[in-house]
């Protein structure tokens, strides 16, 4: 018992040692790769049988049909269900759907956060992945979290890089999600 604890000891001072040296555990290689789409469709008060996302949050003097005219859409809140293919292909058999929200934060610029669930049920994939992050849209490249995940992907930790694949004005876009994970059970 004795022996035990004095080896916590040193374990917890080699430990403390380490922190203040600023060492730094190399990242370990990543465990898993996969590319996924998905499509967001936003209403726009027409297109009520297709739009896969809506608003549900809007700054005063804006509504909840359209964006928000001025500043970057800021306080505009949208809940997605939306589609994800294997492919850029909007018309692509989708392989499970992205559930979530996102909110635009910056009045200077296109800016906005993102939290969203891959809820996948097909031959690929089974199991859920959750993102969240800042996604600030002009960059080419975002990189997002990996949170967490279920089923084929219990544990999940590690980046997505997402970047914006197509977009239609303010009705759709199609985001290309790099998902590399760094564990993996
Ligand atoms: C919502 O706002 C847009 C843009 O200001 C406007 O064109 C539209 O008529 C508004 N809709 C409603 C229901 O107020
Ligand atoms: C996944 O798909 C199968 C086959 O369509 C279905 O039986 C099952 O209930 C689905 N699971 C979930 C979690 O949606
Ligand atoms: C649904 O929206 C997508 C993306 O904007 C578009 O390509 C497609 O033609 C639309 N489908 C219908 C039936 O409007
Ligand atoms: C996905 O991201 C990883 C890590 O950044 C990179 O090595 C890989 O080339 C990317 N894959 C694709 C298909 O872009």
């Amino acid at each position: 018992m004795a022996i035990k604890s004095n080896r916590a000891v040193r374990f917890c001072f080699v430990w403390l040692l380490l922190l203040q040296s600023g060492f730094v555990f190399p990242l370990p290689q990543p465990c898993r790769n996969l590319v996924l789409y998905f499509h967001d469709v936003l209403y726009n008060g027409f297109n009520a049988h297709n739009a896969t996302s809506t608003l549900v949050g809007a700054p005063q003097g804006a509504n909840l049909t359209l964006l928000a005219g001025k500043d970057n859409h800021f306080g505009d809140l949208a809940v997605f269900d939306d589609p994800i293919t294997l492919d850029n292909n909007f018309q692509s058999p989708p392989v499970g759907r992205a559930q979530g929200f996102y909110f635009y934060d910056m009045k200077n610029t296109f800016s906005s956060w993102l939290g969203f669930t891959f809820v996948l049920n097909s031959t690929d994939y089974k199991g859920t992945i959750t993102f969240s992050g800042a996604d600030p849209i002009l960059t080419k490249y975002r990189d997002i979290s990996v949170v967490g995940g279920t089923g084929d992907f219990i544990m999940a930790r590690g980046i997505a890089t997402i970047s914006t694949d197509a977009y239609e004005g303010d009705v759709y876009f199609r985001l290309r999600v790099n998902i590399t994970l760094y564990e993996c059970y």
